[in-house]
């Protein structure tokens, strides 16, 4: 990759100055890549959530904005899994998911994502009262239109909330089946710890056999066993977040032999509490250790920030090298469940940056 030629004047640093650019804490050029690990109810905005409750009517629990951004101080991943699942109250009519979605496509545009891979997590509507049909309807037409809209190819993930039962999670897979839902894949977020892959051993040999692609949250929270048998026992092809493997070698060795994905969001990381600062971040040494890593931002209106502010405070503390910068980026788009075209596409774009 060659450093940029003509600057853009919105972009008017260079990238051979990332040294410099990191001292000074600014943004870097950003690079096509592909976001594989982004909870579209993650990026819903405290503004949008005010705006939401008073086109439906609805009062919301706090005051003011600040009010509701003064509780985004989070503990641990339980503590943030109760303010956006209670957020999500706000989502009730099919313009309201695609409002969501289209925010969120704007500005991952913005960030340099060119193909988005999108988890949603159906449970956590149904249990609201919100049909499949009206959250799937309407993320699904923002998404019908990203490429013309935003230049942003996309597909859809169905998550499934590991804290409830794999009954319930295969009742839904079955609706969703049977509805046609434009899924591609099938992941697995919510309560990590106490809610092991082995659970779902049946909702993934089902989703195996109708023909979709698999992924699971593994070792955020949970030990270096949960990617080990998301792996072994779920057979996904790929684990999001996956940091905790750092924490066995002989499982660190198996990533790197068989160029298993982890999607690492460093910002989501420390927010959670998973480390205690950005500096503590173990991502140069999962680079070091020739793993299979993109940078991703799991829940960005509740993490501090998208794709592009992650590269950028990990360039602020690390200094990244182009080269690794790039990398990052190349294992996005090889990771992806995009057709083996649209990848070239994308890698082609990113070698001509
Ligand atoms: N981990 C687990 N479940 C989630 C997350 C996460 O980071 N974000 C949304 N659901
Ligand atoms: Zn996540």
């Amino acid at each position: 990759m060659e450093p940029t030629q003509n600057p853009d004047p919105t972009h008017p640093e260079v990238l051979g100055d990332a040294g410099a650019l990191a001292a000074a804490g600014e943004a870097l050029r950003p690079l096509p890549l592909a976001e594989l690990h982004l909870h579209i109810e993650g990026t819903l905005q405290p503004e949008l959530i005010f705006e939401l409750a008073e086109r439906n009517g609805m009062e919301l629990p706090y005051a003011g904005l600040e009010e509701l951004r003064g509780l985004y101080e989070f503990t641990d991943l339980q503590s943030f899994l109760d303010l956006y699942y209670a957020n999500m109250a706000v989502l009730q009519t099919e313009q309201d998911f695609a409002d969501m979605t289209r925010a969120y496509l704007a500005r991952a545009a913005a960030a340099g994502v060119r193909h988005a891979e999108i988890m949603m997590d159906p449970q956590a509507h149904l249990s609201r009262g919100i049909s499949l049909e009206t959250c799937v309807n309407g993320v699904a037409s923002a998404l019908a239109t990203s490429v013309q809209e935003f230049g942003i190819s996309t597909l859809l993930i169905a998550a499934f909330l590991r804290d409830l039962p794999e009954e319930a999670a295969l009742g839904v897979l079955d609706s969703l089946l049977a509805m046609n839902a434009p899924i591609a894949a099938i992941g697995l977020d919510s309560a990590e710890v106490g809610n092991p892959p082995a659970k779902f051993e049946r909702l993934f040999g089902r989703a195996r056999e109708a023909g979709l692609r698999l992924t699971a949250h593994a070792g955020e929270e949970g030990p270096p066993s949960y990617i080990i048998d998301a792996l072994d026992i779920l057979g996904v092809e790929r684990i999001d977040h996956g940091i905790r493997c750092m924490e066995d070698p002989e499982l660190v060795e198996r990533l790197v032999e068989d160029r298993i994905p982890l999607t690492v969001c460093p910002l989501s990381n420390v927010r959670l509490r998973a480390v205690d600062t950005l500096a503590d971040h173990p991502l140069p040494a999962m680079l070091a250790a020739g793993l299979n890593v993109s940078v991703n931002s799991d829940d960005p209106a509740y993490f501090g920030g998208y794709v592009d502010d992650n590269f950028a405070q990990l360039n602020a503390v690390f200094a990244l090298s182009e080269f690794d910068r790039a990398r990052l980026a190349a294992n996005s788009i090889h990771s992806s469940f995009a057709s083996e075209e649209r990848k070239a596409e994308l890698l082609k774009e990113l070698n001509d940056i």
